[in-house]
């Protein structure tokens, strides 16, 4: 049952067995451990150490195990150490002998990377198009929403006019980034075969592209360094950055939904759909769904720190610390498409409320940076202005008197450059935000 044992006088402690064991988990590579295989013994295959009639044998049980697994027909015994050692007993029961070549050359710790990166890269494809479908929500949103105009804020205060379409197109940048972080990682997996357990191997395994169809499947390149490739966990830290720095914006994009769908705020309506109640108060609609995705980020962040943390200080080249780079990687790539999959349809159903919003910028304050860029452009300097501008504000706000209503007598105290007409002209959402010439809407 084991892939290893002969210089073994007793047998494994039924303790060190349960707690080495990663089948429970790492059965997620299954796949990839197969699709690997079938490099391997065509590699092996080339290098003469089968003979063809082993090679058909294997590629023929090493094929119809993964159809097994496609077909949801792969039963899982999880009293083996790990899913490699699973699929090897499966050779053997399936193939016979020529399975006791399939470890040739091969040491798990090479192949737990190539599967691990095979891994990573499907579910980085998979992600990246639940990512797309996400933006072309926020897309159309921003589409739709063209004309609300509303309160931008800084420190969660009023700060000046902006067009509703700039948060959507604000978190489509961010996402789009953290797609390029993505990819970025993707791109710098070189998928290698050959190092065996740090030193390399006594056969070239290099230039060999995978024989069947599948754009996951690169063509191995050579290792540049058996001791690093084996001891490297770069990858899944790249990606578990990303996908943490994503969680991040997902988060800050979750509260500021969550706040607008408050009674203060009453920007928007989360459709019934997506809202859960209250076991004690009838009335309640809450944005749990949201709360959740902003929470999420707590732990996305706790998948990356706990690789670092693995990582740091381990020896060359592979040690068992490494079986527990898993848990967190799976863990990541699960919550992050279960987001997706609330966060698109709860995007497309949102309603925004366009009286409510528009209702926000007639606050006046919002216009006083460009009250006093009015000033400026009149050859006031900016700090005159800003003082001006505050004072008259601070006034407007102690009378409680709008500044639509103060008379050209009391505005040419401040500066004789303001007066009523200026204050009208000035004091309009859809004129501040067009003046704004350095973003591109
Ligand atoms: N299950 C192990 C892992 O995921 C496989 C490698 C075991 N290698 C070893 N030398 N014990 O890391």
């Amino acid at each position: 049952m084991k892939l290893w044992g002969g210089r073994f006088a007793k047998k494994t402690h039924k303790a060190v067995e349960d707690f080495t064991r990663s089948i429970h988990f790492d059965q997620a590579l299954a796949k990839y451990d197969l699709l690997g295989s079938l490099y391997h013994v065509a590699v092996l295959k080339r290098a003469k150490l089968l003979t063809p009639f082993e090679y058909k044998k294997l590629q023929k049980g090493l094929h119809s195990i993964l159809s097994d697994l496609k077909s949801g027909n792969l039963k899982i015994n999880n009293s083996f150490e790990d899913i490699h050692s699973y699929i090897q007993y499966l050779l053997k029961q399936k193939v016979g002998k020529p399975a006791d070549k399939l470890q040739t050359c091969r040491s798990r710790n090479d192949q737990v990377v190539f599967a691990t990166k095979l891994y990573c890269l499907d579910h980085i494809k998979a992600l990246t198009e639940k990512i797309h479908a996400l933006q072309k929500n926020l897309r159309s949103l921003a589409n739709q929403h063209k004309d609300i105009l509303m309160p931008g804020y800084t420190h969660l205060q009023h700060a000046m006019p902006i067009a509703l379409s700039d948060y959507f197109h604000a978190y489509l940048n961010m996402i789009t980034r953290d797609t390029e972080r993505l990819g970025d990682a993707a791109k710098r997996i070189s998928l290698t075969m050959g190092s065996g357990a740090l030193a390399g191997t006594m056969i070239d395994s290099k230039n060999y592209s995978f024989p069947a169809k599948g754009d996951l499947l690169k063509t191995l390149t050579a290792s540049k360094n058996a001791l690093d490739t084996v001891s490297d966990r770069d990858f899944i830290i790249e990606i578990l950055s990303a996908l943490a720095i994503l969680s991040m914006h997902l988060s800050r994009m979750s509260e500021d939904l969550i706040l607008w769908a408050s009674k203060e705020f009453d920007f928007i309506e989360i459709d019934d759909a997506f809202c859960t109640g209250s076991s004690l108060m009838p009335q309640k609609k809450n944005p749990d769904v949201l709360e959740m995705i902003r929470g999420s980020a707590g732990r996305m962040s706790a998948n990356l720190l706990e690789i670092l943390v693995v990582m740091k200080g381990l020896p060359l080249s592979y040690n068992r610390d490494m079986q527990l780079d898993k848990e967190p990687l799976f863990d990541a790539f699960r919550l992050m498409g279960s987001i997706f999959d609330v966060l698109s349809p709860l995007l497309q159903n949102l309603k925004f409320k366009k009286e409510k919003i528009l209702s926000q910028i007639s606050d006046e304050t919002l216009y006083a940076t460009d009250l006093a860029e009015f000033l400026v452009k009149n050859g006031v300097s900016f700090h005159d202005a800003h003082q001006i501008i505050g004072k008259l504000i601070r006034m407007s706000g102690e009378k409680k008197i709008s500044l639509l209503k103060f008379s050209d007598s009391v505005l040419g105290k401040f500066h004789p450059l303001l007066n009523d007409k200026v204050v009208q002209t000035i004091l309009n959402a859809k004129r501040s935000v067009l003046s704004k010439k350095s973003i591109k809407r």
